[in-house]
This record gives C-alpha cells, structure tokens and sequence, in this order.
C-alpha cells in the first residue's frame, strides 16, 4: 500500500518493519523525497515487490519481525534475483558485529541503526538510491549493446549465407585461393633452393586461411563500405591469408626479401611489428602483396597478406589470442602483463638460439677448412 506519494518522478521505497511506529518515523523522515511504500512482514513485502519492484529504488529493512523476518526477506530476494537491483537497507536495533557482518556477506547495501536519526537516515538511503540507479543504468545499457550486438550477429551470419550461394563471390574466393597456391609455391620453391644450397630451410611450416564471409562482413562494417566484390577486392588485403613459421628471426628478414624482389610480386604496404612490437608484445613481419594469378583467359593482381614470425612468437601470438576472444577470462590484467613478460623473454630467447646456430655454422665451416688443408697435404 503506498502512503504518500507526492511527485510523479519520485523514487519509490519500501519500509518493511513490524512496529508501526518506526514506520511512521522513516516515512516522515523519506517523504519528501520519495514516494513511500510500507509493509508489517516480510510476506507483506514480497507480495508488494511482486507488483512493484520494477519501480522500487529501496528497501529498508527490519531484521525481527513475525511470520517471515528480515533474513528470510533478504534469501528471498536473493534467490529471485531481486537482490542485484534493489539495493537493501537494514534498519535495526542490532548493533553486533556479527550480525552486520551476517548481513553484508548476504549482500544488503547499509544499515541503519535505532533510534533514528533525520539526517543520517535521509543520506544513507539517498547514497544507496543513488548508487544503485547508476549501477542499474549501466547494466541496462550493457544489456542493451549486448541485444544490439546479438541481433547483429544474427544479420550477419544471414547475409553470410547469401554471400556462400552467390556465383561473383565464389568465383572471388577462387581467386583468393589461387593467390595463396602461388605465394606457397614460391616460398616453397625458395625451401627447396636453401636446403640443396645452405643444407638449411628458411621456414618451418605455412599456414593459410581464407577470410570466412562472416568475418568478411564484420570487417567491411567496421570500415563503413557495403559488401561488393569490387569493395572487397579494394578495401580487404587480407582476404587470403598466410602465416609462415620461421626458425630465426633472420630467416624472417631473408625470406621476406626474398619474396619481395619476385619480379611480379608488388610490395603495397610492410608492418613490422618486430622492430616495433605492439604494446601488448606482438611480434611478427606482414607483407600486404598484390599477386598476378593466372586464368585461362586473363592476368589478374590479387591482394594478400603474409605474416612471418618464429615458433615462439606463433605459439605465443595463439595464447594471446585465446585471451582476446574468450570472453569472462578472470584476471585479465595480470594474464595481459604475464604475456607481455613472455613476449619479452621470447624476443631474447630467439635471439639467443640464432646466436647458437651461428656459433655451430661457424665451427662446421672451420672443420670443413681443416678437413680441405688436411687432404691438401697428402
Ligand atoms: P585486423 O583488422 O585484425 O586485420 O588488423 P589490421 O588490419 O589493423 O592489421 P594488423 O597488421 O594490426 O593485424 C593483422 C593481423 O595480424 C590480425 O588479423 C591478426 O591475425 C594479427 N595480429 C595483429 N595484432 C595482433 C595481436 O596483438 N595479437 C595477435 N595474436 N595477433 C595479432
Ligand atoms: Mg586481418
């Protein structure tokens, strides 16, 4: 039952105390600013919040009562879910530590101690009030962007459907393929060269992907252009992608070079991420490249990227990015600076091992020299 209501934007509160008396006072001391609900029992109040815990900013609460107290009144709220929203102010006579503490562990906001007094009571609920409504605002909001990215998650995987069906697109994604066929031919024509020359090879392994449609779609949101296979083709360099797995950080720059001076391979933009690692500590070289591929009928220059990183950045830049899209990770600020230290160690691991391998090709050009001036001397 409300008792007084004066404005229409007042907040409401809810006192819930079996002496009418301490009723009376709270309501006198609230009511110019809140509009004031009131309950005998904890029962009372519960079927109140039934109808109106939409509206509800507070719930003062007295801990002894008869038919449900204030306890039972607070696992109620709690097991509905009402708890996270309405913030609960206890009013009580109790001043033991232990049943504060009982209190706030089951997640009440405040306590308000008898006997009254005006102003400490109007500032602890309107602190609370308060509070609550920007915490509730805010989860609203959350709740909302997160509506609002589910319903565009679903777009996109519709419009992603589409795009799999349509003949201009599949006939794209051939070209994309074609694009990586030949930048793996070439690298792997260079493996071939280094390991009859060098009796090493320059990388460990390739991997490549093509861009899925969904992510197609996202990426092409984000840079404000309608999906068109000639926007595609202008605006995404990564479309066709390809990750090369070096041993040494040389190998990286060799091989990088290398694929650069290919006569009809064009160069259109270079990030190194490993003389200038992000802040996270990402380290790896990307080449955006323009490739001729070539059809039955015709010549074409299609776009892609080429990372190259060590072993250890790889296995590195995987977990980092479990982390980035694995949503509810605890401790993400201390995961962030344990990858960061890694990425550091590893940066001096790579460099270390290169050294190493220097030192042993040195020593098995000397042994090749001694071998020479040995049978020189026969
Ligand atoms: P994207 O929109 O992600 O393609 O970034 P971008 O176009 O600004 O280019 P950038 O060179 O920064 O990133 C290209 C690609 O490199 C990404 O799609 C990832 O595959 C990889 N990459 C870049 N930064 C990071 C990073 O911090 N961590 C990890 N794990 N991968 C990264
Ligand atoms: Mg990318």
């Amino acid at each position: 039952m409300i008792y007084f209501s004066r404005g229409k934007n007042m907040k409401r509160i809810l006192i819930v105390d079996d002496v009418e008396i301490n009723r009376e006072l709270l309501c006198n001391m609230l009511s110019d600013e809140y509009a004031v609900d009131m309950a005998a029992d904890g029962e009372e109040a519960l079927a109140m919040l039934e109808e109106e815990r939409s509206e509800t900013a507070a719930i003062l609460l007295d801990l002894h009562m008869p038919k449900m107290d204030g306890f039972a009144v607070i696992r109620a709220l709690k097991q509905k879910g009402w708890l996270n929203r309405i913030p609960v102010l206890i009013i009580s006579s109790e001043h033991a530590t232990q049943i504060e503490n009982r209190c706030l562990e089951m997640g009440v906001s405040d306590f308000i101690h008898k006997p009254f007094e005006a102003s400490i009571v109007r500032n602890r609920v309107h602190n609370v009030t308060e509070l609550f409504a920007c915490k509730n605002q805010l989860e609203q909001k959350v709740e909302e962007q997160e509506a609002a990215l589910e319903k565009q998650h679903r777009i996109i995987e519709m419009q992603a459907e589409k795009l799999r069906e349509s003949e201009p697109f599949n006939r794209l994604m051939m070209e994309y393929r074609a694009a990586i066929m030949e930048v793996e031919t070439r690298l792997k024509v260079l493996n071939e060269e280094f390991s009859r020359m060098y009796n090493r090879n320059p990388f460990e392994s390739i991997k490549s992907r093509l861009k899925t449609p969904e992510s197609i779609y996202e990426k092409m949101a984000r840079k404000g252009r309608q999906v068109t296979m000639e926007n595609i083709r202008e605006y995404l360099t990564d479309v066709a992608g390809l990750r090369v797995i070096c041993s040494f950080p040389d190998d990286i720059y060799r091989l990088a070079d290398l694929l650069i001076r290919q006569d009809d391979f064009i160069l259109l933009r270079e990030k190194d991420y490993i003389r200038n690692p992000k802040r996270n500590g990402y380290r790896s070289l990307h080449l955006i490249l323009n490739i001729p591929i070539f059809l039955s009928h015709e010549k074409k220059y299609v776009k892609a990227e080429v990372q190259f990183r060590t072993i250890a950045m790889d296995f590195w830049a995987s977990l980092e990015h479990k982390l980035k899209y694995k949503k509810d990770v605890a401790n993400t600020e201390e995961i962030e600076g344990q990858l960061k230290a890694c990425a550091d160690s590893i940066e001096v691991l790579d460099y270390q091992m290169q050294d190493i391998r220097d030192k042993i090709d040195q020593s098995q050009d000397m042994d090749g020299a001694d071998e020479a001036g040995g049978s020189g001397n026969i």
